[in-house]
This record gives structure tokens, sequence and C-alpha cells, in this order.
């Protein structure tokens, strides 16, 4: 599945109006993004409460149903507070469904584990994902914050591959490089879809090694700290997508503006986050 280069994700998405909403969608298609990321979830703890992201972008959606057909659309499942995780069949299987029906749409392109369920075990989710697959509800499944072993352990049951991985990855944390993540993702031929990519706003708030990392190269090169820091994510070897989570349209325009960091540029921002010279 082709799930292009840069991903707009809708964690703080809950809180626009239509209008507002249509507004970013818009604008990350228009920019030539494809991928848009939701999960069940977004919106919990505020006004629109569980599920409220997936209903503004089902409203979004409603009103012009022709952006569906401009996007990969995934979504994600298994949290539910207080629990806080649930993995299980029938639980999965119902929250599907829900997340299907806010959304205003007959199938996802990619449907994703949320977080692991300890209490579930891999062979029973492994089940009931390729059931999801065989439904034809779901076109593809993944997990995100998973272990490598827990990928390891899921994937040894599954008949669907898993196809994508969603750790937090970003100039700021990049230990899915050390902790076998994306080593694991080119093992299986999973895309890394990283998460907070800008690292949730800190490149931006907060001024240590990294930032000034980031911000030498923006002198040199010219490109924005934003563009610089996607740029990271997707020099590594493994396939990565970041997904960013701007509410400024402007900013969705700016990080759809590519550049390509060299090798060394590449570990000067590892180095800066090592805080010592690679070996
Ligand atoms: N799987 C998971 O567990 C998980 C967890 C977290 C996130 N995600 C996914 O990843 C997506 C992105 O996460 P994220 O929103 O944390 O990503 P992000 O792109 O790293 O951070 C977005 C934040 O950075 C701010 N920002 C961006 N550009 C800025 C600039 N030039 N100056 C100042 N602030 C700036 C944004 O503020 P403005 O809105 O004001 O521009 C926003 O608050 C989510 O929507 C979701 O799809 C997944």
């Amino acid at each position: 599945m082709d799930f292009g280069t840069l991903a707009y994700g809708c964690w703080r998405f809950a809180g626009n109006s239509t209008p507002e909403a249509d507004r970013l969608i818009r604008t990350a298609l228009d920019a030539g993004i494809t991928l848009i990321d939701t999960a069940d979830i977004y919106g919990f703890g505020e006004a629109r409460g569980f599920g409220g992201a997936e209903v503004v972008l089902g409203e979004v959606l409603a009103a012009d149903p022709s952006l569906r057909e401009r996007m990969v659309l995934t979504t994600k499942g298994g949290i539910i507070p207080p629990r806080p995780y649930d993995s299980s069949r029938d639980y999965l299987m119902g929250a599907l469904e829900a997340s299907l029906s806010r959304l205003g749409v007959d199938h996802v392109e990619l449907y994703q584990i949320h977080r692991p369920d300890l209490t579930t075990p891999m062979r029973d989710l492994a089940q009931t994902l390729d059931a999801m697959v065989s439904s034809g509800r779901v076109g593809a499944v993944g997990v995100s914050n998973f272990t490598p072993a827990q990928v390891s352990a899921l994937a040894a049951h599954m008949s669907a591959p898993i196809t994508t991985l969603q750790p937090e990855f970003s100039v700021l944390h990049q230990d899915p490089i050390t902790d076998g993540t994306l080593d694991l993702a080119q093992e299986i031929g999973a895309t890394v879809l990283a998460w907070s990519p800008l690292g949730g706003g800190r490149l931006f708030t907060q001024d240590g090694p990294v930032q000034r990392a980031v911000a030498k190269l923006g002198r040199e090169t010219g490109y924005s700290a934003t563009q610089i820091a996607l740029a990271f994510t997707r020099g590594h070897g493994a396939d990565v997508v970041p997904i960013i989570g701007t509410q400024t349209p402007e900013r969705v325009e700016e990080a759809a503006v590519e550049m390509a960091l060299t090798a060394r540029q590449f570990y000067d921002i590892v180095e800066a986050y090592r805080g010592e010279a690679m070996p």
C-alpha cells in the first residue's frame, strides 16, 4: 500500500468546527498528503468526547464525499479508559464498526491497534486482525506502540502482513533507532508511521542540543526546522512516513515542502541526541 511520504494526524483535531476541519483536511490533500491518521480515542476528555475526532472527520467527508476518494484513511482502536486497553475480539470488532459509523465510511484502508493489551493473547489478536482483513472492512492492519518483541509475537500468528508500525519517532525521540523497531520494520517489510515527528511541538518550545543542531542545519540549508525534522525521520534506512499534527493550515503546507539531509547532516542530529560522536 502506498502511504506517501507525509501523513496528517487527527489527535488534536476534535476541537475544530466542521469548516475548520474541512480546511485542514483539504489543505493536506491539496499539498499532496494522502494518509489521514485518526483514532477512536481522539477527543476523549474534550468537549466531543471519545470518538470526537472521527465524528468531525465524518462531518467533513459527509459534506464533500469526493474527499474520501483522495485519501488513504486509517483509524485505530484498542484504548478504552479506564481499563485502559482492550484487544479482545468482541471489543475490537465492535470498536471497528463504531469507528466506521462515526466516519460514515464502509471501510478503511488501514486499521491499527493503538496500544498493546497485555491481557489478550497475541494468537487471539492475530485471529481478530485476520478476520478484519477477510471481512473487507479493513484493507490492511498495523500496530502502534508495540515493542519489537510484541510485533514478532503477533506476526508469528498472523496470515495477513503487519503493514505498519506506529512508534513515536523524531529528532527528539530516537529510541526506535536503537530499540529494534526500525530494524524489525525492515525485516517484515512494514512502513513506519512516525508519531509526533516534531516532538509534539517541543522542537519549537524548548531549547536543547537537538533543537540547536536543527537550527544550525536550517541556517546551512535554508530549510525550516519543521522541514529538517521531517527529513530526519525519512533519512533513516527504514521506510518512514512522519505524521504531522498541526492545526494551522499554513504549517501543513510548510511541512509538505520536502528536503533531504545528507548522511553527515543526519548523523549530526543523531550525535546531538546522543550527546557524543558516533563511535
Ligand atoms: N499512536 C499514538 O499513540 C500516537 C500518539 C500521538 C500522536 N499520534 C499521531 O501523530 C500525529 C501527530 O502528533 P503531534 O500532533 O504530536 O505531532 P507534531 O507534528 O510533532 O506536533 C504538533 C504540535 O506542534 C506544534 N507546531 C507545529 N509547527 C509549529 C511551529 N512552527 N511553531 C510552533 N509550534 C508548532 C503544533 O501547534 P499548532 O497546531 O498550533 O500548529 C502542534 O501542537 C497525531 O495527530 C496522531 O495522528 C499517534
